[in-house]
C-alpha cells in the first residue's frame, strides 16, 4: 500500500532528521571545544546524547481507523464492562463498549474537553491528545501500554502493531479541524468545488441525496445529510480515515487535502435528512432483520392453509415466502417448486387505498393475517408505502426463464463503482450460504435473478448496503446490473 511506505519514510526522515539536527547543534561548541585540545591526553568528555528513536513502521490510516472503533476494524467482539478510566467521571452516562473507544474520551476534534466533548452527553472532562502529536511516537506507544497510567493500557484488547499504527496515527496524522469548521458546527469550504469531489466518490455508496445507506435504525434513521450538519468533526475524520469495518474509502489515501474535506462537508451540510425510500422494500423481505427483534417461533397462522410449501416457523412469516420476490404469488415464480403455496400476489394492491392496505396488514380484513402484534404503525406503513410508490414490476426485464433484458456492460459500470467494493470484484467476497453450500452474487443472480431485482433495488435488511433505488437508478439500470451480475461465477 501506497501510504504506508510513505510514512516509513517519514519516519525514516525524521529520524534522519534528528541525526542532522544533533550534528548541527554539535557544531558551535567545536570551535570553543578545538583550544580547550592543547592537552592531547585527555579527550573531551563525551556528551550522553539520547539513542534515536526506535523507527516505528506501521499504517496510520489504519490507526484513524482503530480510533474509531478499534473492534470493528480487528473483527473482535467488543469488551464488555467499561474501561477502567470510565469509573473517574460520571458526566457522559454511557457505559460498556462505548467507554471503549479512544474517540468517546478524547472527542472526533482530538480536543477531549477543549473541544466539542467540553460540553454535552459526551463530555467526560478527559484530555484531547492533539498535544501528543508532537511526542515522539514511541512515547505515545507507551502511553497506550499504560506506561504513562496503567489504566490507559490497551495491550490486552489490541496487539502492539495495532497500538503502533494508533500512534502513528497519532503523531503524523492529526489535523486541527477548527480550521475547517466554524464555531457554528458550518464548514468553511466551498459547496461547489465539493460537489465535484462527492460526486467522484461518495455518490457512488451514499446517492446524490446522501441517504441511500441508513447508518441507524429504520425507526430512527441517519443518513449523510444528519452526520454532516450535527456532528461535522465526525464526518471530517471518517471521510479522510474511513469508516472502520467497511471498504469506505480514505480521503488520506485518495491524496485529498483538507480543504476537499472542508469542500465535502460543505456540499453535504446541504443535504436533506429525509429518507429516499420507506423501508418497507426490506420489511417484505425479512421483517425482523430490519427491525432487531426475534422472529415468531410458531408458524403464521395461515400456514396451515397450504400444504405444498414445507418450510416451518420464522419463514412463514416472511411476505416474500407467501406473495414472492416477483410479488406475483401463486401466478408467478412460486407458482410451483418447493416455495409454491397457492396463496396470491399483491402486485394489483398497489393501487389499493392507505387504509385498506392497512386493514389487510393488521387483521382488519382477515384476522389471520394480522402483523400488528409483530410490527409497530410506522413498520405497517412503510408496508403500505412500499406497496403503493416502491413496489415494481419485474416482468418487462426479468423474463420467465430468469433470462434478462439489459446491457451487461452497462451493468459492468455500476458494479464496479457501487457493488465491488464489498462484494469483490468477481462478487465472491461474500458468501451468502454455508462453505460446503457457497452462494454469491452471481449465484443469487443467475439462481433468483427476481430476488436480486429486489435486494439491488431496496437494499439489504439489516446492512448498511446501498439501495439502488436511492442512488437514483432506474429499472432499466437494475437490469443492466443484473444481466452483469449473471456473468460473475456462481461457485
Ligand atoms: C476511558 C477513557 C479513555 C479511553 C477509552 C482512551 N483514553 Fe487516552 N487518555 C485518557 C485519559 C484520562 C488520559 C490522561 C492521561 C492518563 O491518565 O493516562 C489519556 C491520555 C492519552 C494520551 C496522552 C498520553 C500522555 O502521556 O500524554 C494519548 C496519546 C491517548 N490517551 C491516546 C488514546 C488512544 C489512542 C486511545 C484508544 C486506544 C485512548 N487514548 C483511549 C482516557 C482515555
Ligand atoms: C464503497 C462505498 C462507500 C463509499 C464510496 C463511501 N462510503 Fe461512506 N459509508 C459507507 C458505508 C458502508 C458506511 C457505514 C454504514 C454503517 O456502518 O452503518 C459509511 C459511513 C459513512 C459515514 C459515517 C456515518 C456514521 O454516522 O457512522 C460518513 C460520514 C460517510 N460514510 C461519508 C462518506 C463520504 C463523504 C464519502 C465520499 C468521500 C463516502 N462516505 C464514500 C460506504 C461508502
Ligand atoms: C403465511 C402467508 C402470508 C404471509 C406471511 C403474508 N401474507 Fe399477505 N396474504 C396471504 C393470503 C393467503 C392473502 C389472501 C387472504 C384473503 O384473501 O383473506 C394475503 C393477502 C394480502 C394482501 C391483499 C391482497 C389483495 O389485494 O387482495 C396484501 C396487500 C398482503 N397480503 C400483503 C402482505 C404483506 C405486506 C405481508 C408481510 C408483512 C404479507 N402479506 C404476509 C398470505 C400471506
Ligand atoms: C457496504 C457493503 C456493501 C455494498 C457496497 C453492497 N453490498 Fe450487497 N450485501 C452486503 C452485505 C453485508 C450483505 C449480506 C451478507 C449476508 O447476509 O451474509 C449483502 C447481500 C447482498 C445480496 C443478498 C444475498 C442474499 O442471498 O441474501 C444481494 C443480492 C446484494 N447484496 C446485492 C448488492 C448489489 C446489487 C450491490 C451494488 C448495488 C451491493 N450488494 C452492494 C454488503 C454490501
Amino acid at each position: 500500500m501506497k501510504h504506508k511506505k510513505i510514512i516509513t519514510l517519514l519516519v525514516t526522515l525524521a529520524v534522519f532528521g534528528l541525526f542532522i539536527f544533533g550534528i548541527a547543534a554539535c557544531q558551535p561548541t567545536a570551535p570553543t571545544a578545538a583550544p580547550a585540545t592543547a592537552v592531547p591526553a585527555t579527550p573531551a568528555p563525551v556528551e550522553p546524547t539520547t539513542p534515536p528513536e526506535p523507527e516505528l513502521t506501521g499504517d496510520p490510516i489504519r490507526g484513524g481507523l482503530l480510533y474509531d472503533q478499534w473492534w470493528a476494524v480487528l473483527e473482535v467482539d467488543a469488551p464488555e464492562g467499561d474501561q477502567a478510566l470510565w469509573a473517574t467521571q460520571s458526566t457522559n452516562t454511557r457505559s460498556g463498549k462505548d467507554s471503549w473507544r479512544c474517540k468517546e474520551c478524547h472527542g472526533w476534534d482530538y480536543k477531549g474537553v477543549d473541544g466539542a466533548y467540553g460540553s454535552g452527553s459526551h463530555k467526560t472532562g478527559f484530555v484531547g491528545v492533539f498535544a501528543s502529536k508532537d511526542k515522539p511516537a514511541s512515547e505515545v506507544l507507551t502511553a497506550l501500554q499504560g506506561g504513562a497510567n496503567p489504566d490507559h493500557d490497551f495491550s490486552a484488547v489490541m496487539s502492539e502493531q495495532d497500538l503502533t499504527d494508533l500512534a502513528l496515527f497519532i503523531t503524523t496524522s492529526l489535523i486541527d479541524d477548527s480550521a475547517l469548521i466554524n464555531a457554528d458546527k458550518t464548514s468553511t469550504g466551498d459547496k461547489v468545488a465539493g460537489q465535484e469531489k462527492y460526486e467522484s466518490v461518495c455518490i457512488k455508496c451514499h446517492g446524490p441525496k446522501g441517504n441511500a445507506i441508513n447508518f441507524d435504525s429504520m425507526e430512527e434513521p441517519e443518513f449523510l445529510g444528519h452526520v454532516a450538519p450535527d456532528n461535522p468533526w465526525e464526518f471530517v475524520h471518517k471521510v479522510r480515515f474511513g469508516q472502520p469495518g467497511w471498504p469506505m474509502p480514505s480521503g488520506i489515501v485518495n491524496e485529498w487535502s483538507d480543504q476537499d474535506v472542508a469542500n465535502v462537508l460543505a456540499f453535504v451540510q446541504g443535504f436533506t435528512s429525509d429518507a429516499a425510500l420507506s423501508d418497507g422494500g426490506q420489511l417484505y423481505d425479512k421483517w425482523w432483520g430490519v427491525l432487531g427483534v426475534e422472529p415468531p417461533a410458531e408458524n403464521n397462522p395461515l400456514w396451515a392453509t397450504q400444504t405444498t410449501n414445507e418450510r416451518t416457523g420464522k419463514d412463514t412469516w416472511r411476505c416474500k415466502e407467501c406473495h414472492g420476490w416477483d410479488y406475483k404469488g401463486k401466478d408467478g415464480v412460486y407458482a410451483s417448486g418447493s416455495h409454491a403455496t397457492g396463496f396470491p400476489g399483491i402486485l394489483e394492491s398497489a393501487s389499493l387505498s392507505s387504509e385498506e392496505l392497512l386493514a389487510w396488514l393488521n387483521g382488519g380484513k382477515n384476522p389471520d393475517h394480522d402483523f400488528s402484534g409483530v410490527m409497530e404503525d410506522y413498520a405497517l406503513n412503510a408496508l403500505v408505502a412500499f406497496i403503493q410508490n416502491e413496489m415494481t414490476d419485474s416482468t418487462p426485464y426479468v423474463n420467465a426463464d430468469g433470462t434478462v433484458n439489459g446491457d451487461p456492460a452497462k451493468g459492468k459500470t455500476m458494479f464496479e463503482a457501487t457493488c465491488a467494493a464489498c462484494h469483490g470484484v468477481d462478487g465472491k467476497k461474500i458468501n451468502f450460504g454455508t462453505d460446503a453450500e457457497p452462494e454469491f452474487f452471481g449465484t443469487v443472480a443467475a439462481d433468483n435473478p427476481w430476488e436480486f431485482f429486489h435486494k439491488a433495488g431496496l437494499g439489504q435488511p439489516g446492512e448498511p448496503m446501498p439501495r439502488g433505488l436511492a442512488l437514483g437508478w432506474t429499472l432499466e439500470q437494475i437490469a443492466d446490473l443484473l444481466a452483469y451480475a449473471q456473468t460473475l461465477p456462481t461457485k
